[in-house]
Formats: C-alpha cells, sequence, structure tokens
C-alpha cells in the first residue's frame, strides 16, 4: 500500500497518476483539509502538519509515503527520510526537477507553486545549472479547492501566472503544487507554447514497481460528505473507503474509513 499526503484535493492527482499507471494500486491518503491552503503558513508548522502525516501512514500499513504536496516535500522529506528510510519516503520535488531538466531544449524552465514552496526555491535549488523562474500563485488553492477551474476569475489568475514565464522565455513549466493539475485545460488553454510538467506523472513511473493492487482507504480532516463529492467529481474511478481524521495534540487519529454513504 501507498500512502499519500496532501493539504487537500492536491493529493487526488497523485493518487490518480498511481492508479492509471497501476490499475486497482492500493492506496491511502490523507486530505488535511482542515488546514488548507498550506502555501500561505510558517513552514514549521507545515513541516509538522507533514511528519504526523508520514507517521500515521506508515501506522496505517503503508510500504511507503508520498509527500503529494510540493510544500511538505520540500520542507519536511529529509527528516521524514531520517525517521523512516530514505528509501521509503518520497516527495514531488526531485521527480519535477529531474522530468523538467530532460524535457527543457531552451534551458529555461518555468515552475507555479504556492508562496511557501517559492519561498523555499526548492526547484531553483534542484536546478541550479538552468535558468528557473519561480512563480508564487497564491490563488490557485483556493480555486481549485472551491471547483472554480474555468471562471473568468480563475482564467484571469492562470493570465497572470504565466505572464512571467511568457517572458523569461521559458519552455517547460513546472506543476510545482499538486493542485495545479486541476487547472492544466485553462492553462493550456492561455499558455499553448508551454510544456507543462506534472511530477507526479514521473513519481508514478518511477515507482511503478513498488504500486500494488488492493482495496484503498481515504481520509479528510474536513467534511468527509464534501470531500466525497469532490472525488467524485475529479477522480470517479478512485473508489476508496472514506473517512475522517481529527487532530489532537500534534497528532492525526482516524476514524474507521467506510463505504460510499
Ligand atoms: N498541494 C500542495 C502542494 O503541492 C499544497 C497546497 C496548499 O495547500 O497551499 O504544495
Amino acid at each position: 500500500m501507498i500512502g499519500l499526503f496532501d493539504s487537500g484535493v492536491g493529493g487526488l492527482t497523485v493518487a490518480d497518476a498511481f492508479a492509471k499507471r497501476v490499475p486497482g494500486a492500493a492506496l491511502a491518503l490523507v486530505a488535511d483539509q482542515a488546514h488548507v491552503p498550506y502555501g500561505g503558513r510558517p513552514v514549521d508548522e507545515v513541516a509538522a502538519f507533514a511528519a504526523a502525516q508520514s507517521d500515521l501512514l506508515f501506522e496505517q500499513g503503508a510500504e511507503l509515503v508520498v509527500m503529494a504536496c510540493n510544500l511538505s516535500s520540500a520542507v519536511a522529506l529529509a527528516n521524514a527520510r531520517a525517521r523512516h528510510g530514505a528509501d521509503r519516503v518520497f516527495g514531488m520535488v526531485e521527480a519535477g526537477a529531474v522530468a523538467a531538466r530532460a524535457r527543457t531544449r531552451r534551458g529555461r524552465v518555468g515552475v507555479l507553486a504556492t508562496s511557501g514552496t517559492v519561498s523555499t526555491h526548492a526547484y531553483g535549488l534542484a536546478l541550479a545549472a538552468l535558468e528557473v523562474t519561480e512563480v508564487a500563485c497564491p490563488d490557485f488553492v483556493p480555486l481549485v479547492e472551491a471547483g472554480d477551474i474555468e471562471s473568468p476569475k480563475s482564467k484571469a489568475a492562470v493570465d497572470r501566472a504565466l505572464a512571467p514565464l511568457r517572458r523569461a522565455d521559458c519552455d517547460v513549466v513546472i506543476l510545482g503544487c499538486t493542485h495545479y493539475p486541476f487547472l492544466l485545460p485553462t492553462l493550456r488553454l492561455l499558455g499553448p507554447e508551454f510544456d507543462f510538467v506534472d511530477p507526479a506523472q514521473a513519481l508514478a513511473e518511477g515507482l511503478a514497481s513498488r504500486i500494488r493492487p488492493g482495496p484503498s482507504r481515504m481520509w479528510t480532516t474536513g467534511d468527509r460528505l464534501r470531500f466525497r463529492s469532490q472525488l467524485a467529481r475529479w477522480c470517479p474511478k478512485l473508489q476508496p473507503l472514506l473517512g475522517e481524521a481529527r487532530w489532537c495534540e500534534g497528532r492525526l487519529l482516524v476514524d474507521e474509513a467506510q463505504a460510499a454513504d
């Protein structure tokens, strides 16, 4: 079983990539919707959320944990690897950087990410030999969580984010937040000249031999029924048991996951 976590529905884009690579993949996913968005929070707070979610997923029997959240990957991966083993915890940043390096022809890579991830310069550091333009997109996560991916408001936010990448003459653009693949139709519409890299695709490919089929479970720290309808809209093929999780003195506790109501 692969464990995954994110602040919200972003984790579903990574789960979906794994389930497409290995149909029926056994996944356990936490969506920390009580704290979404992570992007504007202090990085120490996000690192603590990431550590607790990694611990929970290993307790629940995950063989490996994927930080399906770029900000967590940027600030909490090293610590989780030290605790659980380097070959048992994976992040988005390394996979995204390797894929972008292979695909850029001009050596000019754009990164769209949350303010938190941009503040760490995780992608800039991972791609140090290239010209990297990192753009913070604070509007994107709230828009995606609200299911708004094609309205004039979301189109304006996408247009604003792409402008600096156009000026920097980037050819490849990394989706440096797992929520952003849901905006791909709008990103492709307004930025047809860019090759968009979704790090989850590269990660699913790299871990394919370790993904096994089996039942899946998901928990949200937010509202289970709302998460169920988000899941039905975004990833109807994923049909996990669903439960709620609660934060208690820095630890995460989960209810028994249940079938659809
Ligand atoms: N989806 C997460 C990421 O990849 C976090 C988004 C947020 O909650 O700000 O960074």
